[in-house]
């Protein structure tokens, strides 16, 4: 996802596709880093691959996209600026809220289309980025996400909602 090549290489190959749905799940963390310990080459990359790359597929298959599609990208509650309250996790904390940010920009841009889009927080899931001591398995999670990209098929507009087809504060 973070090479543009290999990201026009799969648009070209999809070329004849129509997506219901384009779902952008991929993100990285690199630990839980104090901003001021955060060497610059850590920053870009968490920034590049979870903020970035995601938008660059976002503009790059929109077009495959059936005009009543979704396209949803995985977020986190961690990119919500207000409810930043208790700190931590800082650079993928930041890039999330970049995310969203950008999403939002997308959104107001290309206000005249159809698409929903979506931004989805899966809740604390166990896996390799959530670790071991996250409370949901994945089993508890990605169902409730399925189940909530579903439910808002054909409305038009940027909503931020959780797993559990909550909204979730900026
Ligand atoms: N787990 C949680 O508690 C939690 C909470 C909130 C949000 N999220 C979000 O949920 C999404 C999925 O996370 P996860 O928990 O499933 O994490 P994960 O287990 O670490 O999986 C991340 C996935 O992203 C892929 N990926 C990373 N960098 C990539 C790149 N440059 N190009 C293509 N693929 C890349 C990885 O592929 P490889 O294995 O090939 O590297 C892996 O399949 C992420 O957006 C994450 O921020 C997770």
């Amino acid at each position: 996802m973070t090479k543009p090549e290999q990201v026009t290489a799969l648009r070209e190959r999809l070329a004849e596709r129509t997506l219901g749905l384009l779902f952008v799940n991929a993100a990285i963390t690199r630990g839980d880093i104090p901003i001021g310990d955060v060497l610059e080459e850590m920053f870009v990359e968490v920034m590049v691959t979870n903020a970035l790359s995601p938008m660059r597929v976002v503009e790059s298959f929109r077009s495959l996209v059936a005009p009543t599609g979704t396209i949803g990208v995985m977020s986190s509650r961690q990119g919500s600026v207000s409810l930043n309250t208790n700190g931590g996790q800082d650079v993928y904390r930041a890039s999330k809220s970049a995310l969203n940010q950008l999403m939002r920009g997308y959104a107001a841009r290309y206000a005249d289309a159809a698409h929903t889009l979506l931004l989805i927080c899966p809740g604390r899931v166990r896996t390799e980025l959530g670790g071991p001591d996250a409370p949901l398995t994945i089993d508890q999670s990605i169902p409730g996400v399925v189940d909530t990209i579903d439910r808002h098929s054909g409305e038009p507009g940027l909503q931020f909602l959780n797993y559990q087809d909550q909204p979730v504060p900026w």
